[in-house]
């Protein structure tokens, strides 16, 4: 259908609300600062000091940091040892960085289906795609709303695999009782690129209790040698080292730990205000033709995202003609995710098709991610709902 330029007159918001948006300050400023004059600028005693804070935070007795999310994931796969014939079972609902990682490894990425309530992968449909080749698990905890570990981690268990969590969007989550970061799964890997809860610009954080893989995640995060520049200059310039894996060069600059550790101070503060926005949608949007995320009973959700779905069934547009309507009032807003199976290179590669992942498909079609982030105000909140509310019913199948 066609529709006017703007719905009803003129927009909700004259100035435009990004989808999501960052929340630094002086303290980051001065955090920032300090490394500037210290005269060390790359991986030093800043990132220790944010890998030991951030440890402590999710209870895990070590964290890794690295320059993303990405190459924390890409990390714990080659420190693993996962490689060429090997399978690893991931969300078909994820980014494309969870999947391309394994492919980076020389091995075949398999993808499952996901919920249709809460959008995280379908134990069940794990347990479908295992095979004699199949090596680990990377169920993906979509929007900050942990995945059903206990079952993964069972399945895991019984069929002897690997899970590595991505948990790129589940800074402050918990599940069972615990931080996600500290559960059984060999890791989780964080992500701080600056729309997740907190930010270091980009940057990453991989958890695990396994001393040994940490060892080996040290090693190849940094060229494959097993020590890093810094302590080589600490112990008086000793100029000797050995590679011993072909590594990556993943790791954190002071500059971005500096940043992560004025953040980390914030994150139970940046994760109540997006508590208390999420609750204030639930009431403002309640009436509305909308599918919201549904309750997270059993722990804390992260609140990444506040993904909704549309009731086309009561609608007369699209899910790209809402999308078009809001950014013209003035309202960013996103779509997590466009499914993998969708994507040519996995679609073309490994034959994949929308008829594999139904319920994924099926979400697809009717999902907006609506904005949320700390420094969100109630005022920017209700220009979302206007914006809606005007919209749905502009749209409302008669
Ligand atoms: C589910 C998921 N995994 C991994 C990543 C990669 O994170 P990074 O940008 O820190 O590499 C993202 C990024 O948005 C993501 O959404």
């Amino acid at each position: 259908m066609t529709r006017p330029k703007i719905a009803g007159g003129s927009a909700c918001r004259s100035t435009f609300l990004p989808f999501s948006a960052p929340w630094l300050g002086e303290e980051e400023v001065s955090e920032v600062s300090a490394v500037l004059r210290s005269d060390w600028l790359t991986t030093s005693r800043k990132t220790s000091q944010f890998e030991e804070a951030f440890a402590r935070y999710v209870g895990s007795p070590q964290a890794l940091a690295f320059n993303s999310c990405t190459g924390g994931l890409h990390t714990a796969l080659a420190a693993l040892g996962i490689g060429p014939g090997d399978e690893v079972i991931t969300s078909d609902w994820t980014f494309a960085a969870t999947a391309n990682v394994i492919c980076h490894q020389g091995a075949t990425p398999v993808l499952a289906d996901i919920d249709p309530r809460t959008l995280n992968i379908d134990p069940g449909e794990i347990e479908r795609k295992i095979t004699s080749r199949t090596k680990a698990i990377i169920p993906v905890h979509f929007g900050g709303r942990p995945c059903p570990m206990e079952r993964i981690l069972a399945l895991a268990q019984s069929y002897h695999l690997a899970v590595v969590e991505d948990a790129a969007h589940a800074f402050g989550a918990t599940y069972g009782g615990r931080m996600i970061g500290s559960l059984p799964s060999q890791a989780a890997c964080f992500s701080f690129y600056p729309t997740k809860c907190i930010t270091t610009g980009e940057g990453g954080m991989n958890t695990t209790a396994d001393e040994e893989l940490a060892r080996r995640m040290r090693i190849w995060r940094m060229h494959g040698i097993d020590r890093d520049a810094w302590d080589r200059y600490q112990k008086g310039g000793a100029w000797q080292y050995e590679v011993v894996a072909p590594g990556f060069k993943y790791n954190l600059t002071d500059i971005a730990s500096a940043i992560g550790l004025a953040q980390l101070q914030k994150a139970e503060y940046f994760q109540s205000r997006r508590e208390s926005l999420v609750a204030r949608y639930r009431l403002l949007l309640a009436d509305l033709p909308l599918e919201l995320p549904p309750p997270y009973e059993e722990g804390r959700n992260a609140w990444h995202l506040f993904p909704v779905q549309l009731k086309l069934e009561e609608l007369s547009c699209t899910r790209e003609e809402m999308i078009e309507a809001l950014v013209q009032e003035n309202i960013g807003v996103s779509v997590h995710f466009i499914p993998l199976h969708r994507m040519p290179y996995y679609r073309d590669r490994f034959g994949y098709s929308p008829s594999d992942f139904p319920v994924a498909e099926g979400a697809f079609h009717r999902l907006i991610s609506l904005p949320l982030f700390a420094r969100m105000s109630e005022e920017d909140q209700d220009s979302v709902v206007s914006a809606l509310r005007k919209l749905t019913e502009w749209y409302a199948r008669v």
